[in-house]
């Protein structure tokens, strides 16, 4: 006789964590929803790798096994879309490839695919390199920068040179900025999850529209025909659709590259022996062109370092979904209409199959690599993974190695966290640095 799969009612709980467990979960959220990364750590351990978190209404099962991942990613994907309608990532982008499934995405991730052909970013090489020496210009000669917002000064110009062929003004940044963070706070988890449905985006993310229909209509009478992202996108779109894939490129495009560069300094400025490490590999490199023109494995340490950033504090740390049909997923039967979160932080942080899971340690990438298909997934995995995972490896080591050619860091010993917003960011304060 086939043996029956238990259901998604019998699957585990967060209920039935301990007491000591379901305290320590719950302590976690004291810093709000920010803290909710910690909870499924505690939950996973007394749980096992697939359970359903319990906030009133918000019931998402948890999937956190590199198998459970395979089925939903790749064997069983169509089983799942991406965004529910109240989501406020689809209140804000609309009908955008992050957004939409089936044909539209499809079209769209189509229509795109040019823009991130190897050969082309490679050409964007001294481009980044001349935002990062500009930014860098301004931070003081030795004293503190904030890393996180360091970093997205130079994400998000960078990303409006590659793919909007736009030069992003300090003048111009400076005045979007506040619509910037408003849109960011507003697609972060937040309480619209009990309710189901977000409320309207918030009124000053128009600056942020604004910017980006100023962007498009500029685009539009100065580009040229398949250059960048955004004159690809206006020959395949109208106005409107143009709008909804500029805005959420540009957020998916520079909010996770911020992330993933200021854990990078925030860790090594905690870690001096990687810290020696990467800056005596990155000043030993070639500078400007040079650098520019590195391939390969010419930064073995800072790639290494990179990676181990992503693993231990992968920017996108949950791919949300819901089931469209009753599906199985690691032995569980889920029923239709079922919130799902793609555990990507789990799953890299599973002692099961980690060697000393927690520890920033990039060594294990110097080596060997991950222990097994999917259990590295920091851009996702199968037909809809990161569609910018190319470039984001490409920028995030001419960055990084370009900054430690220009400033020394300062070691810190201060607490350092993980925040849930957009990103799972760091927050760990400023740290110090001097130029050379
Ligand atoms: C370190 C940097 C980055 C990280 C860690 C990252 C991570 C991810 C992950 C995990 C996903 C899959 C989400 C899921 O399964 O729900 C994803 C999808 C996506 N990413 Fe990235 N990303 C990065 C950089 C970028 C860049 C630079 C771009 C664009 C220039 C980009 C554009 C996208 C888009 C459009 C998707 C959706 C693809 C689709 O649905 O077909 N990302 N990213």
């Amino acid at each position: 006789m086939a043996e029956t799969q238990p259901a998604a009612a019998d699957l585990p709980r967060t209920d039935q964590l301990s007491p000591r467990d379901g305290f320590r979960a719950l302590w976690t959220l004291r810093h709000g929803t920010a803290g909710l990364y910690e909870a499924l750590e505690v939950a996973r351990r007394g749980l096992g790798p697939v359970f359903e978190l319990g906030f009133g209404r918000f019931r998402p099962v948890v999937v956190a096994s590199p198998g459970g991942l395979r089925e939903a990613l790749v064997e069983q994907r169509e089983a799942f879309s991406w965004r529910p309608e109240g989501d406020p990532v689809a209140r804000l982008f609309r009908r955008s490839i992050l957004v939409t499934d089936g044909e539209e995405h499809d079209r769209a991730r189509q229509a795109m695919a040019p823009a991130f052909e190897p050969a082309r970013l490679r050409e964007q090489a001294g481009a980044i390199l001349a935002i990062v020496d500009e930014e860098v210009r301004r931070w003081p000669a030795e004293g503190w920068i904030e890393p996180v917002e360091a970093m997205r000064r130079i994400a998000w110009r960078v990303f409006e040179q590659v793919f909007f062929g736009y030069r992003l003004g300090q003048e111009e940044l400076e005045a979007t900025l506040p619509g910037l963070h408003a849109a960011l706070r507003y697609i972060g988890p937040g309480l619209w999850v009990l309710r189901g449905r977000a409320g309207a985006p918030p009124r000053r993310a128009a600056l942020l529209e604004e910017h980006v229909r100023r962007v498009i209509a500029w685009r539009g009478e100065h580009g040229e025909p398949g250059a960048t992202l955004l004159d690809l996108l206006l020959a395949e779109f109208a106005t409107e659709r143009v709008r909804d894939h500029a805005l959420t490129m540009l957020i998916a495009g520079h909010d996770t590259s911020t992330a993933q560069l200021s854990w990078a300094l925030h860790l090594l400025a905690r870690h001096p022996e990687w810290l020696a490490r990467a800056t005596r590999e990155a000043r030993a490199a070639p500078a400007g062109e040079g650098l520019a023109a590195l391939r390969g494995d010419g930064l073995p340490v800072i790639d290494a370092v990179l990676k181990e950033v992503l693993r231990l504090w992968p920017p996108i740390h949950v791919g949300g979904r819901r089931t469209v049909r009753e599906v199985e997923i690691d032995g569980y039967r889920l029923a239709a209409g079922q919130r799902v979160m793609l555990s990507y932080l789990l799953v890299q942080r599973d002692p099961a199959t980690w060697a000393r899971a927690d520890v920033f340690d990039p060594g294990r990438w110097l080596d060997g690599g991950a222990p097994g298909p999917f259990t590295y997934v920091p851009f996702g995995g199968g037909p809809r993974n990161c569609i910018g995972a190319g470039f984001a490896n490409l920028e995030g080591r001419l960055v990084l190695a370009r900054i430690l050619q220009l400033v020394d860091v300062a070691v810190t010993r201060r607490p350092l966290r993980g925040a849930m917003g957009a990103t799972l960011e760091p927050r760990g304060g400023r740290l110090k640095v001097r130029r050379r």
